[in-house]
């Protein structure tokens, strides 16, 4: 199975058919999941039971917590926006799942209705951002932890829950935060990761907000300028699959007045080490 590296960040295939991937050919998904942190899988036909038995290969799937249902399965969660909303899910930089103590191994993403043009979706990769650090802030990174949390976006006055995706939300109840490492040892490749992004890290522990705001923001802003991201633009029979220990992603919320919606599987991760 040949995977293509792409600009920046990940690799695509259109040389598998994930529907009845198995034996060698998910060794090969595997491996290359490991390499590259996203997958980008053209042409696919992934039926939503295809899409579970899939995801189930890689282990336990993590119900979201505010997502709707997609009514199909309990664990395919929707990412759905509608032709007359104006906020969609994910349009910031984010790692899934950051504010759990054991955030999400991973996602796959299948496209089920696209916008005719935008909706795009953009990924970083989070160990080459690390890679491109100067060894003195390495150091001083690999000593720090910082807080992950959700209530911003999904607690009580959150932001989400200001928009009009709030009649699609649920969970309210169900905030929470956690302290991971700062830098993590992947637990599969045993590369360094920065683990820290805008969507939910909102402090280093033990640290002022202020000089947590500054050390957060020129570390986001040196990610999305280190040349390691790359843009997916969709086609039908697109399904993306990333590790959300290692990148990070963005929906872009350019298609005003269109439906878009996705199938979402998230997997169940474990908790993380220092890299140090
Ligand atoms: C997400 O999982 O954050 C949404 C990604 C997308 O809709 O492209």
């Amino acid at each position: 199975m040949a995977f293509e590296r792409r600009d920046g960040c990940g690799a695509e295939t259109r040389d598998v058919d994930l529907a009845g991937c198995d034996g060698t050919s998910l060794d090969a998904v595997r491996d290359a999941l490991r390499e590259h942190g996203v997958l980008i899988f053209r042409d696919q036909a992934l039926s939503p039971d295809d899409h579970l038995a899939f995801a189930r290969r890689f282990g336990e799937i993590v119900v979201n917590k505010f997502f709707p249902e997609s009514g199909v399965h309990a664990e395919i969660a929707e990412v759905r926006k509608e032709k007359d909303q104006q906020m969609n899910i994910g349009g910031g930089w984010h790692a899934d799942h950051s504010y759990d103590e054991a955030p999400a191994l991973g996602s796959i993403l299948v496209a089920r209705e696209l916008p005719p043009s935008g909706g795009r979706t953009h990924f970083a990769d989070l160990a080459a951002a690390y890679d491109s650090l100067s060894s003195g802030l390495k150091r001083t990174l690999e000593s720090l932890r910082a807080v992950h949390s959700n209530r911003h976006l999904y607690g009580e006055n959150g932001i989400y829950r200001k928009t009009d995706l709030a009649s699609q939300l649920g969970g309210e109840d169900r905030v929470g935060d956690a302290i991971h490492p700062v830098v993590i040892r992947h637990p599969e490749s045993g590369r360094k990761v920065l683990y820290v992004n805008p969507g939910h890290t909102i402090q280093i522990e033990d640290w002022t907000v202020p000089e947590s705001r500054a050390l957060l923001d020129f570390l986001f802003d040196h990610v999305k300028g280190s040349g390691c991201t790359t843009t997916l633009e969709w086609e039908p029979g697109t399904v993306a699959f990333w590790d959300n220990r290692r990148s990070w992603h963005l929906a872009d919320n350019d298609y005003h007045g269109h439906r878009r919606l996705m199938h979402r599987i998230t997997l169940a991760g474990g908790p993380l080490s220092a890299a140090g």
